[in-house]
């Protein structure tokens, strides 16, 4: 490895995430309008090329070992399937996943695995189909549903699912999905909403925390922490009634794990994005469109990574949220 993505905090990012589009076929609640958004013009978006070659950059001279595919939703880009084998054949051979809303996985969920996608994670807040109706806006619970068997089948493991509980709308349901996850062995992870969405929405009263999601599970299932070490993963891990099987918790806003964090982010128009939350942005599409060649990419990733801020500062005084929502970032 020529250099590693260090910050001047001591962290080392390691673990890639590469938003391929923010379009969507969903409109959830915590992400979007209900109208959409503008999307990203065509001509601004990285080529399937464009990508693999920013990603080669990544995991051949920067040590980038895990590279994940998010959106808006990933399925909606034709070239996917292309993407993840360029990925998988690059030397290191790097972990590859899929953050996706599983609409479509029943159809992919093979291809991808053949392509050699090592896992997904699905997002699935609800298995009551109003209350899906509600949250994304779109009737079809169905669908995710069957995006996730076929998840499991193709041998895409662990599946794990990812749930935001909004108040007043899903908060009640948490013991009901954790007991449909459990039974078809997917693993659920609870996620704290985080002031990201299109809407500025966001309210950190309303905002279901680590701790009430804890206190809605306990009645029904005995939590204990699992005593595997978390790293640098968002989640932490509860063993369900005594095991193996797990549920997790990713308390972003009040349990932050910024100052572990191992990740950088790249949007599908070819900006390096150090934080969820960072300020601003460093353009690798305008100098590779020029002309700049790998180790020159190589050095502007290295420096990008200069400006990334200790923590999210969500509970800062003048906490702004960032510009770029949710759904052009990828999570
Ligand atoms: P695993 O490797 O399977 O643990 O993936 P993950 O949980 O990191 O990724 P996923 O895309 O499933 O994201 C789940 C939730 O974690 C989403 O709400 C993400 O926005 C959030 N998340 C992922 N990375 C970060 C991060 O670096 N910081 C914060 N605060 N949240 C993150
Ligand atoms: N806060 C936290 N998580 C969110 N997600 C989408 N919007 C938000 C938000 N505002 C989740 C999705 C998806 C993952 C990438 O991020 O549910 O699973
Ligand atoms: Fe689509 Fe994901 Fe946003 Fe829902 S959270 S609208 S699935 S990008």
């Amino acid at each position: 490895v020529a250099g590693a993505l260090a910050d001047t905090h001591g962290r080392v990012a390691t673990d890639l995430r590469v938003s391929l589009t923010d379009r969507c076929n969903l409109r959830c609640q915590y992400c979007m309008p209900a109208e959409g958004l503008d999307w990203m013009p065509t001509e601004q978006t990285l080529t399937d090329d464009e990508v693999v070659r920013l990603v080669s950059i990544a995991v051949e001279r920067l040590g980038v070992t895990d590279v994940r595919f998010t959106g808006g939703e990933p399925l909606l880009r034709r070239g996917l399937p292309g993407i993840v084998a360029a990925t998988k054949a690059l030397s290191g051979s790097p972990t590859v996943s899929l953050t996706s809303n599983g609409m479509g996985l029943k159809r992919t969920a093979g291809a991808l695995a053949e392509a050699g996608l090592d896992r997904v994670n699905i997002s699935l807040d609800t298995v009551r189909p109003e209350s899906f109706r509600e949250i994304t806006r779109r009737d079809r619970l169905h669908d995710v549903i069957d995006g996730l068997a076929a998840a499991q089948a193709a041998g895409l493991a662990p599946v794990k699912v990812n749930a935001v509980l909004m108040r007043g709308i899903n908060d009640d349901e948490a013991p009901e999905l954790l007991g449909w996850c459990l039974e078809r062995g997917y693993q659920l992870r609870f996620i704290e909403q985080m002031p990201l969405d299109a809407q500025h929405g966001w309210d950190r009263e309303a905002m279901i925390t680590a701790d009430e999601i804890f206190e809605r599970l306990a009645p029904a299932y005995d939590l204990a922490p699992a005593d595997r070490s978390r790293g640098s993963a968002p989640a932490e891990e509860f063993l369900v009634d005594g095991g193996p099987q797990t549920v997790g918790i990713i308390a972003s806003v009040t349990r932050p794990f910024c100052g572990d964090c191992d990740r950088v982010r790249l949007t599908a128009d070819g900006q390096v994005r150090n934080c969820l939350f960072a300020r601003e942005e460093s353009d690798l599409r305008t100098a590779m469109r020029a002309g700049a060649d790998d180790a020159e990419i190589a050095e502007r990733w290295q420096a990008a990574m200069i400006t990334k801020l200790p923590g999210h500062g969500i509970d800062d005084a003048g906490f702004l949220q960032p510009v770029r929502p949710m759904s052009a970032i990828g999570g």
